[in-house]
Parts: C-alpha cells; structure tokens; sequence
C-alpha cells in the first residue's frame, strides 16, 4: 500500500493572498458559499484559479485543503485508509473527509486527471445530502458547516464534465475565469514579479499577441504564470529578450521552426533598444 501525503495540504496563510479580482467572480463565489454550494471553477492553466481560492477562501475564514489531482489518484487518496502502525491497524482520514470533517473549504485541483472511482466519492458531497459515504469504515459521514468543494477544470483539454455525472454536475455552480483583461494583467505581472508597471505591460502585450496566433500550434498559451516568470527574471536583472526567451518561448515549445517564429513575433513587440 502507498501513501502519499504530497498531494495534499493544509493553507492558512495569516495575510490575505493578493487576488486582483476580474469580473464579479468574488461576489459569486461569496453567494454560493453563504448556501455551501459546490463550485466548479473553469479556466486556462496559470490564470489565476489557484489563487482565486486562496484569496476567497482566507477572506471566508476558512482552511483550506488542496489536493492535486494526478492520474495514479485514488479515491484513497481522497477518502482516507487503514495503516499499520507498530503491529496495528489504525484508520488515516483523508484530506477530504478531513475537510468535511473541520468543515474547510476543500480544493481539487485538476480532479479529473484522476481515476474514474474518485469523482465517484464527491456525487453525495456535491448535493443537498452533504455527506461523504466512507466504505471502508462503514460510516457516513455528514459535512460540518463551512465545508466547501470547489474543483477546477481546463476546457481546453480535460473532460471532467464527461466524469461526473450529470446530477451532480447540474448542482455545482460554475465560475469561469480566463487570463485578465491587459490593464489588470498588467497590475498583476507588476506587483507578482516586483517590476514597473511599464515593463509589465510590454510583457502582457507579449502574451496576448502569443495567445492570439490564428491557427497555433500551441497545446498551451502564454499565461499569466509565466509572464509573471519571465519579469522576476527581469528584476533579477536579465534583459527583457532573454527573460521572455528563457521563461515564454522556450517553455511553449521544443519545436525550432515554432520557436524562431514566436521569437520573430517578440522583437517585433518589444521597444526599440
Ligand atoms: N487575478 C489575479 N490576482 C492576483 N494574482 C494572479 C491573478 N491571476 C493570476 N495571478 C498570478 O498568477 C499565478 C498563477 O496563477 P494560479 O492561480 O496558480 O493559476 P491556475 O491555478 O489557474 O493554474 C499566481 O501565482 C499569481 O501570482
Ligand atoms: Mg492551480
């Protein structure tokens, strides 16, 4: 039997994360947690989902429990299981029943990269019954107050919504985030990476023109992530070129002739020396 603990953590961070909000995506979130409801939170890799929840979740005063999902993920993992310790077995909760158990706010990450029998466990948690049927142990276990699921999604190349099952997808309210609008991004790159505001703004310029490419061959885009990357190589005093190079470019692809393109299309973007 594995265990793995690595997937999993509990966040309480005593300064509020710094979350630039997009649109009305807080106040939405704010409503479904005054009900409990399971939020699916959709959106590019890198665009801020995490984050979003680290800041929501610190302003609701709740912990919060990330698991990342991985496709050797089980619903084990999530649920909890029988260990020997010193020549007796002893129960371990998971970091779900954890968080149903305190009441936390429970995120999962990229749920769907794991196995099919994971969605399985969240179907009870996810409607008016609000609770974790634990089978090994023979238990339901009913959600304390506070408790909250909110899983994330990438449209662009997962199926999740394939995987669970339609009753329960109708009960999850969905927020969609993208990448931010420039002036936001801006402000976002600026104060991430600890660069001007100048700086940051030809970075997101950068990063749209790469996200907008007709016909890309791109399996990813150029996100808020790594332009946020490429300006903490700037302060820590590598030119722009290189920085964008090093932390865009090469990152997206391995392929010579895409990359020479997409290092066409930065000169062309950067100011004049
Ligand atoms: N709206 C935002 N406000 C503040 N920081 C943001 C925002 N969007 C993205 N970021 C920054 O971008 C980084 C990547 O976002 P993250 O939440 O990890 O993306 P995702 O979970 O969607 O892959 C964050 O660590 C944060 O620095
Ligand atoms: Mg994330």
């Amino acid at each position: 039997m594995s265990v793995t603990n690595s997937s999993s953590g509990v966040r309480s961070p005593s300064r509020a994360p710094f979350y630039r909000a997009v649109g009305d995506e807080v106040e939405v979130f704010r409503a479904a947690a005054r009900r409990g409801l399971p939020v699916l939170l959709k959106g590019p890799t890198g665009c801020g989902k995490t984050r979003f929840v680290e800041a929501v979740a610190h302003e609701l005063g709740r912990d919060l429990i990330t698991v990342a999902g991985h496709e050797d993920m089980t619903s084990a993992d999530l649920v909890g299981r029988f260990l020997l310790k010193g020549g007796e077995t002893v129960w371990v909760d998971g970091p779900l029943t954890r968080a149903v158990r305190t009441g936390a706010l429970c995120y999962l990450d990229e749920i769907v990269e794991a196995r099919q029998d994971t969605t399985v466990v969240i179907h009870p948690l996810a409607d008016h019954r609000r609770e974790l049927p634990v089978d090994r142990l023979g238990v339901t276990v009913p959600a304390a107050p506070g408790f909250q699921l909110v899983i994330s999604y990438n449209p662009g190349y997962q199926s999740v919504l394939k995987n669970i099952k339609e009753s329960t997808r109708q009960r999850f309210i969905a927020i969609e985030l993208d990448f931010p609008p420039p002036d936001a991004e801006t402000e976002i790159v600026a104060h991430e990476a600890g660069i001007d505001p100048d700086t940051a703004r030809v970075l997101v310029r950068i990063g749209n023109a790469i996200r907008n490419i007709d016909g890309s061959p791109l399996r990813e885009v150029s996100s808020t992530r790594m332009l946020i990357l490429a300006g903490g190589l700037v302060a820590e005093g590598l030119g722009l070129r290189r920085a964008v190079q090093a932390a865009i470019v090469e990152t997206l692809s391995d392929d010579g002739d895409v990359i020479r393109a997409l290092g066409e299309l930065v000169d062309a973007l950067l100011p004049a020396p």
